[in-house]
């Protein structure tokens, strides 16, 4: 049996900031980063409102949002009681409120609960569609997911005017954020129809606009299509799984705060490698590379397994990303490096995305796997 529900009313496109026309009478928070209230994107969002609302910012969101963070926000939204909550921003930003909606539910601390509307401002995360949130454990270095239905969002909008300031870098590392979820869903335990038709097309998507993006931050279809992409790769994951690559990836960024979609580049190829040499994964790895017309399907399937891992490797390149531990700017040297393994290795045991992997993996495999990152 399998189950398809999508929780989350999708407004996408130019002008889709407009829904918030419809609002009168509202007490309306929004929760952010300092960035976006500085920059001024976020007049973008306000200037939809009406003065007839009461808004309220609350923009000291940080990355990798701990739970220190959360109850800040949660202080200031309990003390508003608002009847629309907005998440505007980044993956930090949504995470940050999804938690506080999680912990405010379990607090019974709003008088109704608020209608929850979600807006990525990167191409990204998929959080709008997902009922994780992650939330990093400051003092044990890590990040921990929180999953619970009452974190979907109501409604979810992508503007594509909201993304074509995110730099180069921030484009490339999100736009990987959102190819590591479509090929972890493919691929994962819980995958079905439903959830590989998602991750399939964000991958399409991914392939023939990520670099688009990343060259013509400007070019409003590319900016669209790749927040369509990483609306269906979170559908696909929420309902499919992920698996071990998200499970390192969330202890390179609780312990050294390499940017997610960064982190899930850099884990990737080891993730495909490690997982091809279970048959089933394999097959479905090549099939993906066939459906996308990357190779013939008289291609065998360990050849199409390389390809895709040559394509990855070929997009990383075009957008100069680093693709070794070692190459990352402010990264750790290797022998600090090296010391951390054992306790990322144990951590990625315990990560909740793990279950969904294909193949087992064991401490020692994960180990291992960090080791050969460096
Ligand atoms: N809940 C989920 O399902 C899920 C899935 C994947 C990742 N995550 C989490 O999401 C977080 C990463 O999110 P992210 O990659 O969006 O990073 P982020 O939210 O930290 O944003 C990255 C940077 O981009 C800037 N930024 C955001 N929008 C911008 C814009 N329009 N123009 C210019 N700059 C902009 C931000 O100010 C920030 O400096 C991590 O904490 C990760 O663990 C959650
Ligand atoms: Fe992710």
């Amino acid at each position: 049996m399998d189950i398809c529900q999508i929780a989350t009313k999708v407004i996408s496109g130019e002008q889709a900031l407009a829904a918030f026309r419809v609002y009168r009478t509202e007490r309306i928070f929004i929760l952010c980063d300092s960035f976006l209230t500085q920059s001024g994107a976020i007049d973008l969002l306000t200037r939809q409102i009406a003065p007839t609302n009461q808004v309220q910012v609350f923009d000291d969101v940080v990355p990798d949002p701990n739970l220190s963070g959360v109850a800040r926000a949660m202080a200031a939204a309990v003390d508003f009681q608002p009847t629309v909550l907005v998440a505007f921003g980044g993956g930090a930003a949504i995470d940050t409120a999804k938690a506080l909606v999680y912990f405010a539910s379990g607090a019974h601390a709003f008088s109704r609960p608020p209608v929850f509307i979600v807006i990525p401002t990167t191409s990204g995360t998929g959080s709008e569609m997902t009922s994780f949130a992650v939330i990093t454990d400051a003092e044990e270095k890590r990040k921990i997911a929180l999953i619970d239905d009452v974190m979907y969002a109501d409604v979810a909008i992508l503007d594509p005017q909201l993304t074509v300031s995110v730099p180069p870098a921030i484009t490339a590392n999100t736009g990987f954020d959102v190819l590591t979820h479509a090929i972890e869903a493919y691929v994962a335990k819980g995958a079905t129809d439903f959830t590989d038709a998602m991750a399939c097309k964000a991958v399409e998507l991914v392939l023939e606009y990520l670099p688009r993006c990343y060259h013509y931050g400007a070019n409003l279809k590319a900016r669209e299509a790749m927040s369509n992409a990483s609306n269906m790769a979170g559908v696909a994951f929420n309902l499919g799984g992920l698996g071990m690559v998200h499970s390192m990836a969330h202890q390179l960024g609780g312990m050294y705060h390499v940017p997610h979609g960064l982190a899930c580049a850099l884990a990737l190829p080891a993730g495909i490698s490690y997982n091809s040499h279970d048959e089933k994964a394999a097959a479905k790895y090549a099939d993906l590379t066939y459906k996308l017309g990357l190779a013939p399907r008289s291609l065998p399937v360990p050849q199409a397994v390389c390809l895709l891992q040559g394509v990855l490797k070929a997009l990383m390149s075009d957008m100069a990303m680093p693709q070794r531990i070692g190459e990352l700017p402010k990264g750790p040297n290797r022998k600090s490096y090296v010391q951390t393994i054992p306790a990322m290795a144990a951590h990625a045991m315990e990560d909740r995305c793990l279950p969904g992997n294909p193949r087992p993996v064991d401490e020692r495999t994960f180990e291992d796997l960090f080791a050969s990152l460096y």
